[in-house]
């Protein structure tokens, strides 16, 4: 059985957790902000049904499926206990489990704090040293230049571009298409 608020992970300043069936109203705010938005949806906000009906069952159903091992995380600053955001480390739907995408979300206030970093790392090291994670991936757009920065901090390639999604074409800098990072276990032993 998987206990959902125990903590998955701790790091230096951050815990991240399982969400869970009430944690729709963290996803919503955080998807609310135009500025987290500005690269994945040119700024609008995730509708709130969308969040309740498809995202957070997703979420919930990825720990079934990968154990509670894998999935999206929510982040909570320790000292404090600020919502921070969320991680993940997943699988494709229907991929093999030892190649894993990144991802990270966080709130305004939390940027710039070096979080995104510090929760993408300890996830590698999870990832690599104790799931059986052989590769991990992470795309972005192009001119998304945080997030890039917090992929070369970790060590990862730059292995391809990749042309902007249909959804996405609105977004500002889509013509510039979007980048593929990599980082393999024997490259993060390396690092
Ligand atoms: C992108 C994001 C995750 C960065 O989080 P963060 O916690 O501020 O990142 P870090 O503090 O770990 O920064 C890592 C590096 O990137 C740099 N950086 C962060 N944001 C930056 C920005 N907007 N522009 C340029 N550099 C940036 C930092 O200065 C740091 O480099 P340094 O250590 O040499 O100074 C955060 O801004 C965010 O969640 N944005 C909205 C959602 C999003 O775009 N997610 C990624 C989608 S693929």
């Amino acid at each position: 059985m998987i206990c959902s608020v125990d903590s998955y992970l701790e790091t230096e300043r951050l815990t991240l957790r399982r969400f869970t069936a009430d944690d729709a109203d963290l996803l919503i705010e955080l998807d609310s902000d135009p500025a987290v938005m500005r690269y994945l949806s040119g700024g609008e906000a995730t509708e709130p049904e969308i969040v309740r009906e498809r995202h957070l069952p997703s979420i919930i159903a990825g720990y079934e499926k990968w154990d509670g091992d894998l999935g999206l995380f929510a982040a909570y600053e320790r000292e404090g206990g600020a919502f921070v955001g969320w991680f993940c480390l997943r699988p494709e739907p229907d991929g093999p489990r030892d190649r894993t995408e990144l991802g990270y979300r966080l709130r305004q206030p939390s940027w710039g704090r070096g979080y995104a970093t510090e929760g993408s790392r300890a996830l590698l090291r999870k990832g690599f040293t104790g799931l059986g994670v052989r590769m991990v991936w992470a795309e972005t757009m192009s001119v998304n230049r945080g997030s890039r920065n917090v992929m070369e901090k970790l060590g990862m390639t730059l292995t391809d571009t990749i042309p902007t999604p249909p959804d996405m074409e609105m977004v500002e800098g889509a013509e510039h298409g979007g980048v593929r990072y990599e980082i393999t276990k024997e490259q993060w032993a390396r690092c």
